[in-house]
């Protein structure tokens, strides 16, 4: 066995535990004599994994008993039209801050279902300007207090910034993406009407996006809305209105076990920092990398930081996938590298990437 250690921002590593099991379990899932990607989703079987991934999930994120959470399909993408076709409905506005390259994306597509529906879409704060270097500040929010929702992107996967606070607004429900920041850390689910994320991050393999909504929420959409993008039906159907993306959902099951195995959110945090400070204090005492993000809204999930030199990047790049470590390779919209550390990346891994840049660092000084 040959495994590396993978910092690709997505879809990324598992839990080793978890890929054992699922291994285990291929052949004959529970004595059902078959696996769980080939069983039929209204089994009494599957019934218990989709019911059991859901507890589990509520009881790790401590989800409040007012808000439902829907496993669908389309991706967090999905969730940047579902979200403005549901929740536009009552005074027709709403408010986007563009924190990214997700978030313009979400805004976009909002911009497009508001333009075909005569509803208005109002940039609440950017920082495009900064490249995307920091998170607005409170006061930078310009706010409607009749908007019907809110729209931010917690974690910033591609530039590596983060939230470290919750926006103050008001009555207004705030919608976030935490695709790339769930269950890395206790969040208080009651400070938002809905959150969404893609699963291939922290969750499992790609084709799974959960979302958790507010009851509140649940209302007639816009008129036309495809059944599929209906938040009310699709939780009316308890994610069943059609095949579910049953896999996805089983590994889940698994990852939260392992999670809970582990003492939780609380723990999971603890790793997650001690793992992040790993990188972020070599990175703090050397003159050989930078990093643009403002240190105030690091991410502790996905990490940036480059040699300032385009040729010693793409050599970074090139030798750190020989000795072990892939994905290194920063997105395009920023250059340089980028470690993303997600929940399963073990601490020895960030470890053996600090090691990595020293020796780097020192051979390219
Ligand atoms: C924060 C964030 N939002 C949205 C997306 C898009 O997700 P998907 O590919 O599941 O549509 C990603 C993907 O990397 C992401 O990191």
């Amino acid at each position: 066995m040959a495994r590396i250690f993978n910092f690709s921002a997505g879809p990324s590593v598992l839990p080793e535990d978890v890929l054992k099991q699922a291994a285990a379990e291929i052949m004959d899932y529970k004595g059902s004599g078959m696996s769980v990607m080939e069983m039929s989703h209204r089994s009494k079987v599957y019934d218990d994994i989709i019911k059991n991934t859901e507890a589990l999930f509520r009881s790790v994120l401590s989800v409040p008993s007012n808000y439902k959470v829907l496993f669908l399909q389309g991706g967090a993408t999905q969730q940047f039209a579902m979200i403005p076709m549901n929740l536009l409905t009552k005074n027709g506005r709403a408010d986007y801050v563009v924190s990214g390259s997700f978030s313009g994306k979400a805004y976009e597509e909002a911009e497009l279902i508001g333009a075909a529906s005569g509803k208005k879409i109002s940039l609440a704060a950017t920082t495009k300007p900064e490249n995307f270097a920091r998170i607005p500040e409170q006061k930078e929010l310009i706010l409607d207090p009749q908007a019907d929702y809110v729209h931010i992107c917690f974690n910033n996967t591609i530039f590596g910034t983060t939230w470290k606070y919750i926006p103050d607004t008001g009555n207004v429900p705030l919608v976030a993406d935490m695709s790339s920041c769930i269950l890395s850390e206790p969040v208080d689910v009651s400070r938002f009407a809905l959150i969404y994320a893609g699963a291939q991050k922290n969750i499992a393999p790609a084709g799974l996006t959960i979302v958790i909504i507010r009851d509140d929420l649940l209302r007639d959409p816009l008129p036309g809305t495809p059944v599929m993008l209906n938040y009310a039906i699709q939780a009316k159907s308890d994610s069943m209105y059609n095949t579910p993306p049953c896999w996805p959902i089983y590994i889940s099951m698994l990852v939260l076990e392992w999670i809970q195995g582990l003492g939780g959110l609380s723990a999971m945090q603890k790793r997650n920092q001690e793992k992040a400070a790993v990188l972020y204090d070599y990175l703090d005492s050397t003159d050989f990398y930078k990093t643009a993000v403002l240190p105030r809204d690091r991410s502790m999930m996905n990490v940036t930081f480059n040699t300032g030199n385009a040729e010693l990047d793409a050599a970074f790049a090139k030798e750190s996938a020989a000795a072990g470590m892939a994905n290194l390779k920063g997105h395009k919209l920023v250059g340089g590298m980028r470690a993303s550390i997600y929940n399963a990346m073990p601490k020895a891994g960030v470890e053996k990437l600090v090691a990595f840049m020293r020796d780097f660092a020192e051979r390219n000084k």
